[in-house]
């Protein structure tokens, strides 16, 4: 399914609630939830683990999509299917054996994501395209939200033409709003993460502003 989907990412939730975050969100029409699980090493910040993302499922009625951004990756990919991740996404830059780990994610019953920092070409997943469920573009060096968007358009239409027919999608994570939303979309996109476009100016007390700015973003990439 090619169709645009959009993933709000809570790191830009109010992290004392996000179970009520989530239910907004998903009521506003988010597609997917996105989870953004750093370690203070592989990325210079830290957010949360497994057994917080164990107590968000009950929430998520969508889609929960865990983007790790931790090194090392496999020792905790029992814990995320445990959790209730439905897509987990690592690194290519996290470790030297992504394809043991890609592996390990299906094997483990999860659909399977791998991400590709900004500095990393498109050519690094050439190998893993068949191990693959989901190519995650970041479009600002991961560790915080509310980043200015790199444009990587050739980078994603290289993708989408590597990917061919495999049922593929290309996320793109970082700086997504209304205006770098058509882009993407156009270069082959489907699943736009948003943090600060999305949670920008609302809150679980006004989840209005929150299916608006969806709505926005979604028109502007089907635009
Ligand atoms: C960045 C995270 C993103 C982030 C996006 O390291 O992976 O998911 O929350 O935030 P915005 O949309 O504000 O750039
Ligand atoms: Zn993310």
């Amino acid at each position: 399914d090619r169709s645009i989907k959009i993933a709000p990412s809570i790191l830009s939730a109010d992290f004392a609630n996000f179970g009520q975050e989530i239910q907004a969100i998903e009521a506003q029409g988010a597609d997917w939830v996105h989870v953004d699980v750093m370690d203070g090493h592989f990325v210079p910040n830290l957010t949360f683990g497994a057994p917080a993302v164990k107590a968000f499922r009950p929430h998520v009625k969508t889609v929960m999509d865990v983007h790790l951004m931790i090194s090392p990756v496999d020792a905790y990919i029992d814990a995320y299917a445990d959790a209730g991740a439905d897509y987990l996404t690592a690194h290519i830059e996290a470790g030297p054996h992504i394809h043991r780990t890609l592996q390990a994610i299906r094997g483990a019953g999860m659909k399977a994501g791998v991400a590709l920092n900004p500095g990393t070409p498109a050519d690094a997943i050439e190998h893993l395209l068949d191990l693959t469920d989901l190519v995650c573009v970041m479009t600002v060096n991961p560790g915080f939200g509310g980043q200015k968007f790199i444009d990587l358009t050739t980078k994603i239409r290289k993708l989408r033409e590597m990917i061919g027919d495999r049922p593929v999608h290309i996320e793109i994570d970082g700086g997504v709003d209304p205006t770098t939303a058509p882009l993407v979309a156009a270069a082959g996109a489907d699943v736009l993460v948003a943090g600060s476009a999305v949670f920008r100016g609302g809150s679980v007390n006004n989840p209005e502003v929150y299916g608006e700015n969806i709505r926005t973003i979604r028109a502007a990439a089907e635009s």
